[in-house]
């Protein structure tokens, strides 16, 4: 038996239905700028040691709910828990991003890949769904997610993060029915990662498609939207996941997203290049829009804050289905407090343009 939700806000703006206050949560809310998350991270001696156990991974989920009024809670995870799990052996760095033991170069590299098994390799993941789900105690709904093939598929490739992933690219280019067996196997990995998490008890789930901007639009389609349109397929007909709903978000592609609506999917993330009402008129309403305040807003004053988060509220208008979210992560230097005043305008403004 699942206790109902307290607060539904999220679920109901996702299927667009009214809700009296804009639901908001912050991308990377529980991270590196909150003081209470380092020590938990310096507890657990590194960042996947944190990750992996699942009673440290629910500590840290909840923390920033402990200081904010959030309307959602988001697994404490990572995007590379599904190469990891293939046995690229990731390790971060402190202060420095991911890296791969062993990047996917050959076709030898594709062919060993094959997909997690959910209770096996990865089985933390869904342990931290259920301990976070059952801490939340129906407070507030949990987001699950995952990487796009895509993005995935640029830090397996390179093997550590980069500023233009010109080596996965050149794969897209030189051997693309290489990169295409790669993604196809990404894809079939991410679709059963999501619905593991809808069967432990996630309630919405969110894909990141961090690095889908980097593609010209042909590309984009081809090596980045395809196989995010085959996960919503695949979710759309499973038993677990096919009530929850799907958060697209590719940073950057706005270009596409009148495209990436049509996949099936409830909401898309939005980043902070666009104005959400013409956000709003690509998508002709038929999808919810999760953003797009500019995180770098976060490190003004708070006046400045308010002013931004009040733009960004009435650009979407008095309409359902909005999300309130930055248009990317959170960054470590933020002052936490920046974070309360963000969170609590976008409840007492959103009520007011409700009410106007
Ligand atoms: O949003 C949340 O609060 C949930 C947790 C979450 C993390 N990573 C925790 C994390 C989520 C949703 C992610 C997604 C993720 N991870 C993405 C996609 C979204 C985005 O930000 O673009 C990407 C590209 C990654 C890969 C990744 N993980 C990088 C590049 C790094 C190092 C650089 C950085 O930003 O810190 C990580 C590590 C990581 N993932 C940290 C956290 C809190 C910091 C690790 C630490 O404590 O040192």
């Amino acid at each position: 038996m699942s206790i109902p939700l307290k607060n539904d806000h999220l679920l109901r703006a996702l299927r667009r239905e009214p809700v009296d206050t804009t639901p908001v949560w912050v991308m990377r809310q529980a991270g590196r700028y909150l003081p209470e998350y380092r020590a938990t991270r310096a507890k657990a001696g590194s960042f996947m040691a944190l990750a992996t156990n699942p009673e440290l991974a629910c500590e840290v989920t909840l923390q920033p709910l402990e200081r904010y009024e959030l309307d959602a809670a988001i697994l404490f995870s990572d995007i590379l828990t599904i190469p990891d799990a293939m046995g690229l052996g990731l390790s971060f760095a402190q202060g420095e991003g991911p890296q791969f033991a062993h990047p996917v170069r050959t076709r030898a590299d594709v062919e060993r890949l094959g997909v997690p098994d959910m209770e096996g390799e990865l089985r933390y993941v869904m342990d931290a769904v259920r301990v976070i789900r059952r801490e939340l105690a129906g407070r507030v709904p949990l987001i699950g997610f995952s990487g796009s093939p895509w993005t995935l598929a640029c830090y397996m490739v390179e093997g550590e993060g980069s500023r233009d992933f010109a080596t996965a690219k050149a794969m897209c280019w030189n051997e693309p029915a290489l990169a295409h067996q790669l993604l196809d196997t990404l894809a079939r990995s991410v679709a059963a990662y999501l619905s593991a998490q809808a069967a432990a008890g996630a309630q919405a789930l969110m894909i990141f498609d961090t690095w889908g901007g980097m593609l010209g639009p042909s590309a984009y389609r081809e090596f980045s939207l395809r196989y995010m349109a085959q996960i919503a397929d695949a979710l759309k007909s499973d038993a677990h996941a096919r009530e929850v709903p799907l958060i697209l978000f590719s940073k950057g592609a706005n270009a596409h997203l009148a495209e990436m609506a049509r996949t099936g999917c409830a909401a898309l993330g939005v980043d902070w290049t666009i104005d959400l009402a013409d956000a709003r008129e690509a998508v002709s309403g038929k999808v919810a829009l999760q953003g797009n305040l500019d995180p770098v807003v976060l490190r003004a004053n708070p006046e400045v804050i308010r002013r931004e988060v009040r733009r960004v509220l009435d650009s979407y208008g008095n309409h359902p289905g909005h999300v309130f979210n930055l248009g990317h992560g959170v960054t470590p230097e933020v002052d936490p407090e920046h974070v309360k005043v963000l969170v609590d305008e976008v409840h007492a403004y959103s009520r007011v343009l409700r009410a106007a």
